[in-house]
């Protein structure tokens, strides 16, 4: 073969690996058909799905042909390409029409008439596309070998399967990305909002928006229940990252000895056990953010290895000494107080101002002025929808109740006594939730239930006094097995004085 043409198929070669875009590569091709082929145009076409033959390139020919789709049918030069595994040769006296006829930029053109060759490519049998070429010169293309062309035809035929596997790639890629975009958005819509009508819940929200549009990191504090992890949540949805996943970490959970790998990765042969390389939750959450949960429990060991990669903004993996570049927004939370354990030596502390450049404290409940109504008609609706009990309510006695609670365990606590409240109820037929529904630390105290014999209005003594008695008689006989001798040894008085007694005052029938 002829050294330039060598080294115009050698380029061509080379251009199947790199990363020009389609376009770029489609064009290459025919530029290289120039060099090698006496030609005035040329073009190559895919054929697609649809049965079409798509100019994707073009030489010597008006780029408006770039705009056509040519059904091979009504194109019979094209059909016989397409049909033969050989070069078509088309004299210049052939009487099938020209499918470029009026569009060849040839000075000559108007003569119409000049030879044609055509080359249908294949891959592994299958049919990806073809070329053509158009000579003024008659006989042009009779010197032609081959081989030359064959060889042409391979290669152009490869770099179209490779663009075309790419391209689905990309657009297996680009669903991908959708699919996971839509399972974001609709796990979002589970997580459920931040309820409350209190100044304090005000003034989280508007500090959330504030911090949300930042990249900064978030430093969420508060006790126990107190919804850090839907205040992390708030915060990534309202940021601009909120396409991407949020990665959960729990810091007081990472298992012994592979903590590192599950934050940073490792790679394959890493350590026993390592068969396959594996990202770790930092390069998972590439672009979007990662959520360390109970930070305060992290090992002071990994405490370092991630104020590197914040510092640096690149990990290894563990087994690698490559460095990977990671773009990722980090919200923490915890309920320990950590400036108290940066003092004790448990927090590093240089991590500490790092990660406390935005610090969010989520206010207990107790102090949340007025908000146990509305968290508990919120709560409720849940209980509602899920046991598919559509009339379950708070008595307002209840609700009294619930707002008198100091609440240590804070919303989860809240959550949970309603839900194991609303079921009593619901177990015994029920469906408004009184007082006794409660578990017993929260019923009323013994001096609550007294305030009923002190009463606010007029009400007559002897009533007064038959009420204790009768509170007194029934908390005796539940003292004692339920028995009635018991009862009067328990009252220190007679069992037939008792039971004439207990008639009277309608404690039994
Ligand atoms: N303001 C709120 N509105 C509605 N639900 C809330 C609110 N605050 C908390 N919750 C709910 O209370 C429960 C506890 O919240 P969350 O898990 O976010 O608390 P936490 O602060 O992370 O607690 P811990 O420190 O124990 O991990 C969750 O079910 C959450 O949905
Ligand atoms: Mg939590």
């Amino acid at each position: 073969m002829h050294q330039h043409m060598s080294q115009v198929l050698l380029d061509i070669a080379l251009n199947l690996t790199s990363n020009q875009n389609s376009d770029a590569q489609y064009q290459h091709l025919i530029d290289g058909i120039d060099q090698v082929f006496p030609c005035d145009a040329s073009a190559l076409f895919i054929f697609d799905q649809d049965g079409f033959l798509v100019p994707v390139a073009v030489k010597g020919l008006a780029n408006s042909v770039l705009g056509r789709r040519f059904f091979p049918k009504a194109h019979p030069r094209l059909e016989a390409i397409m049909q033969s595994k050989q070069p078509v040769r088309f004299d210049a006296n052939c009487p099938l029409p020209d499918p470029f006829s009026g569009v060849l930029l040839s000075e000559e053109a108007e003569l119409d008439v000049h030879d044609c060759l055509g080359r249908s490519l294949h891959v592994d049998g299958q049919l990806v596309g073809l070329l053509t070429l158009d000579s003024m010169t008659v006989g042009a293309f009779d010197a032609i070998e081959s081989v030359t062309i064959e060889t042409f035809a391979a290669l152009a035929a490869a770099t179209l399967r490779n663009i075309g596997q790419i391209k689905a790639l990309k657009a297996q890629n680009k669903k991908q990305k959708h699919v996971t975009e839509t399972l974001i958005q609709q796990a979002r819509s589970k997580e459920g909002e931040l309820v409350g009508l209190s100044p304090q819940i005000n003034q989280l929200r508007s500090n959330i928006a504030t911090v949300a549009k930042s990249d900064y990191a978030v430093l969420i504090t508060g006790e126990t229940g107190v919804g850090k992890e839907l205040v992390a949540h708030s915060v990534h949805a309202q940021s601009h990252r909120s396409t991407k996943p949020m990665i959960y970490v729990n810091c007081a959970a990472l298992p012994e000895g592979l903590a590192e790998s599950e934050l940073f990765g490792h790679v394959k042969g890493a350590f026993t056990g390592a068969n396959h390389s594996r990202a770790g939750k930092f390069e998972l959450a590439d672009g979007g953010t990662i959520f360390l949960d109970e930070l305060g429990e992290l090992p002071l060991l990994l405490q370092a290895k991630l104020l590197r990669v914040i510092q640096q903004g690149e990990l290894q993996r563990v087994g690698s000494d490559k460095h990977l570049l990671v773009n990722v927004r980090i919200i923490a939370a915890t309920n320990r107080n950590l400036e108290q354990e940066v003092a004790a030596g448990q927090f590093r502390a240089d991590l500490y101002h790092r990660l406390n450049v935005f610090p969010i404290s989520v206010p207990p409940l107790r102090k949340r002025e007025g908000d146990i109504p509305v968290l508990s008609g919120y709560l409720l609706e849940k209980v509602r929808n899920q046991f598919n009990i559509p009339n379950l309510h708070l008595h307002p006695k209840a609700l009294a109740q619930l707002e008198r609670q100091p609440w240590p365990g804070n919303v989860r606590e809240l959550e949970h006594t309603l839900t194991r409240s609303a079921l009593r109820a619901i177990q015994q037929n029920e469906t408004i939730i009184q007082p006794r529904h409660f578990d017993s630390d929260l019923r009323p105290t013994d001096a609550q239930s007294a305030s009923k014999y002190f009463p606010q209005q007029s009400a007559g003594l002897r009533s007064l006094v038959e009420e204790y008695q009768r509170d007194l008689i029934v908390h005796a006989y539940e003292k004692s097995e339920q028995t009635w001798s018991k009862t009067a040894e328990f009252l220190q008085m007679d069992r037939g004085n008792l039971y004439r007694m207990a008639k009277k005052l309608k404690v039994v029938g």
